[in-house]
């Protein structure tokens, strides 16, 4: 495949990342990002075997010089960023508010919320310089209203779409769109932390598709904000969730 368009994907090691990387490589050369570098380089051969072109490059998005790294090294090599996916996030500790540390909401802020934060920071730099640029974060239907036991991962999935809306008006008139997805539930490993009983209750009663997703649906919406095709959306939160948000 002949192209001459650069994608970014953090988290790409497994689940929406790896799915995202996958869709994306049909019309770009994709960077792999992750801290696993097993599932990371797994994505790669994964694209490459395919007939796609990407490389892994290790990311921690909870650690600022690791995200430092990561973008002088693309600016070393591709010296351009057309298009950028922050999706590695976590799910956190499922407690209620009374019983959560510091400590966990810590971790949940600096790997959802300030990981985003600053990779876009460095994506819009890059994209600035090339006078094109098109960022998806993201987000959850959690990012849009609360949840019981997930109030540090509900509080940066808010944030995350702050963030967004945000930068589509600071960045608008300079040919960069910035968008965000909101997931439902999506089969991935981040569910393991789910009980079976809260899935089951979920798909029989609140998602009217009685089903949960699957990362390629999520894979193909993101590519979708993207592309041309979403030419004038920006700052928009996409729900991908089989219509749990409606009601
Ligand atoms: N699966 C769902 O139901 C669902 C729903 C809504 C939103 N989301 C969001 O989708 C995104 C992807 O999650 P997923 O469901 O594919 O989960 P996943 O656990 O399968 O994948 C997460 C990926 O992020 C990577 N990662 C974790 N911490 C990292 C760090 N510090 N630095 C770099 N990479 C890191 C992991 O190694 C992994 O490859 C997350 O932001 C999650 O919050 C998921």
């Amino acid at each position: 495949m002949k192209t001459d368009k650069i994608a970014l994907v953090t988290g790409s090691g497994q689940g929406i990342g790896r799915a995202t990387a996958v869709a994306l490589s049909a019309f770009s050369h994709v960077i792999i990002a992750d801290i696993d570098k097993v599932s990371g380089k797994e994505t790669v051969s994964i694209i490459n075997k395919k007939g796609g072109s990407s490389r892994f490059v290790y990311l921690d998005v909870s650690d600022s010089d690791s995200i430092t790294e990561l973008f002088l090294n693309i600016s070393s090599n591709e010296n351009k960023l057309d298009y950028a996916v922050n999706n590695a996030g976590i799910g956190g500790e499922m407690k209620l508010i009374h019983e959560l540390d510091l400590e966990d909401w810590d971790k949940i802020l600096k790997i959802n919320l300030t990981g985003v934060f600053l990779c876009m920071k460095y994506q819009i730099k890059l994209m600035l310089d090339n006078k094109f640029g098109r960022i998806v974060n993201v987000s959850s239907m959690a990012g849009t209203y609360g949840f019981s036991r997930g109030s540090s991962y509900s509080a940066t999935k808010h944030g995350v779409i702050g963030l967004t809306k945000s930068a589509a008006i600071e960045y608008g008139s300079e040919n960069i769109r910035v968008n965000s997805v909101c997931p439902g539930f999506v089969q991935t490993k981040i569910l393991d932390d789910i009980p079976d009983y809260v899935l089951d209750f979920n798909k029989k009663y609140r998602v009217p598709m009685k089903r949960i997703g699957k990362p390629e649906e999520v894979a193909e919406s993101i590519c979708w904000l993207l592309s041309e095709k979403s030419s004038f959306t920006n700052g928009h939160s996409l729900y991908i969730d089989g219509g749990f948000s409606v009601g």
